[in-house]
């Protein structure tokens, strides 16, 4: 389900939002790759890989693309494919499904093909921070249908977000409710999350608000009101047309959810993903001891980021505003609960940028915003805040 079901989403993104067009007119596989698209190297036949290998395929035609589509190569997009008599290729129905921004490859085929990054072994759960979901969305001709004037607008903030980056309170339910102002979150891992009594940086999934978890909270908001699955959402705390109120319905004619009963198993498989361990030799071993004092001690992080997953909120703990040192300040008032979640650290070598904003680029960034809080400045020494870097590349 998580690499392969669309939850009838093909409505969204083949009726309303027309992107099979898109794809078939302007996608060829080197663009495909410069937007982020990963190719999963375990689906492609024996014969494309050595006719790749030969330079018999054409990657540069975006027929190469529908044959990729057609192969279910492309992590995340699930299309039909008809074939004409003379072999051209149509995208008739195109849909995509959760791997499309919680995985990305090993891009081991790309090093032995010769090819740009992209293409190699799935790692689901690994955050696509090459993705850009708002340039794709952008190209789509339904933006036209808003009058010329709002489409400039909505295109200009769906560029704005850049790689690895998606607002998902811009566009809700299918619609706009302030088309010039959005807040891109970065594209977090969808690994380590098992024991947390709380989803997504603001802690709004929770087994209160989906008795199936706070997991499953988040799967239910964004297949059905972010990707457009047939199901309904409704959490009284957001401003309606934000999910709350009467909440989002999109089941479609059929009347079918085709959300709902596929919850348990797609939290259960997030669930089963460990977050990644460092990789041997990434890190200075002494010098992480070192900062592993200091993150329990003077630097005082495991006040929040405690326990085996480095956040309290294993225990459901929230906490104000204040508590992040990221630039935004606004994303927080968009959520249900108006508080931000500790971060879990484990696996946090393995994605940056930083903060749900992504506005420390690296951990020693990080360090240096936390060091430097005017609400709280910790005054470590430069060696010091070496120390707690290396120790965070440990995790
Ligand atoms: C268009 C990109 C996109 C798609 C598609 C998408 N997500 Fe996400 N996902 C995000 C973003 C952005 C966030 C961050 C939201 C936040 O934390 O405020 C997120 C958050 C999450 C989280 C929270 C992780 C945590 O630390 O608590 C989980 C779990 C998750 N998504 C799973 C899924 C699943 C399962 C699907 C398919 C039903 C899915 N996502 C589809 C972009 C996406
Ligand atoms: C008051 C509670 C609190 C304290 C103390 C705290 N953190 Fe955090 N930490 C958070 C919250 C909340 C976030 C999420 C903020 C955001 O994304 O805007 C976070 C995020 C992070 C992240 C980013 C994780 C990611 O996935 O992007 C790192 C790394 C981090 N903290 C390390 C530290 C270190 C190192 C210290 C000690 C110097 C520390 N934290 C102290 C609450 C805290």
């Amino acid at each position: 389900m998580f690499r392969y079901e669309t939850f009838g989403d093909e409505t969204q993104w083949t009726d309303t939002l027309r992107m099979n067009e898109v794809i078939q007119a302007a996608v060829d596989p080197v663009t495909a790759l410069g937007v982020g698209l990963k190719v999963d190297s375990d689906a492609l036949p024996a014969a494309v890989v050595d006719a790749i290998k030969a330079g018999a395929v054409d990657l540069t035609s975006t027929q190469t693309t529908l044959t990729l589509i057609e192969l279910g190569a492309v992590v995340g997009v699930q299309g039909t494919v008809a074939t004409a008599d003379d072999g051209s290729k149509t995208l008739t129905r195109v849909g995509i499904t959760c791997a499309l921004c919680h995985s990305t490859v090993d891009n081991s085929a790309s090093k032995a093909l010769g090819l740009p990054d992209g293409i190699g072994k799935r790692l689901d759960g690994w955050p696509n921070r090459q993705l850009n979901p708002g340039a794709i969305i952008a190209l789509s001709p339904f933006l036209d249908s808003l009058g010329a004037d709002a489409a400039t607008t909505v295109r200009g903030e769906l560029n704005s977000w850049g790689p690895g980056k998606y607002d998902p309170r811009y566009i809700v339910g299918g619609g706009i409710t302030d088309p010039g102002v959005s807040y891109p979150a970065v594209i977090p891992p969808a690994y380590g999350l098992f024991g947390l009594k709380n989803a997504i940086f603001t802690g709004d999934g929770d087994v209160q608000h989906e008795p199936v978890g706070p997991v499953a909270y988040w799967n239910r908001y964004v297949s059905v009101t972010q990707m457009g699955g047939h199901g309904t959402f409704l959490d009284p705390r957001l401003p309606q047309g934000k999910g709350g109120g009467t909440g989002v319905n999109n089941i479609g004619a059929d009347g079918v959810d085709m959300v709902t009963a596929h919850l348990p198993a797609l939290q259960e498989y997030q669930y089963s993903i460990d977050a990644p361990a460092a990789p041997a030799g990434s890190y200075d071993s002494a010098a992480a001891a070192r900062g592993q004092a200091l993150f329990a001690g003077k630097a005082n992080c495991a006040s929040c980021h405690s326990g085996a997953l480095f956040t309290d909120a294993t225990e459901g703990k929230l906490h104000p505003a204040d508590a992040s040192v990221a630039a935004d300040k606004v994303y927080i008032t968009l959520s249900a609960t108006q508080q931000w979640r500790t971060s879990p650290l484990k696996g946090v070598w393995q994605h940056a940028p930083y903060f749900h904003d992504g506005s420390a680029a690296t951990l020693a960034d990080v360090v240096t915003m936390y060091n430097d809080n005017p609400n709280r400045p910790l005054h470590l020494t430069e060696r010091e805040q070496a120390d707690l870097v290396e120790y965070l590349k440990s995790l």
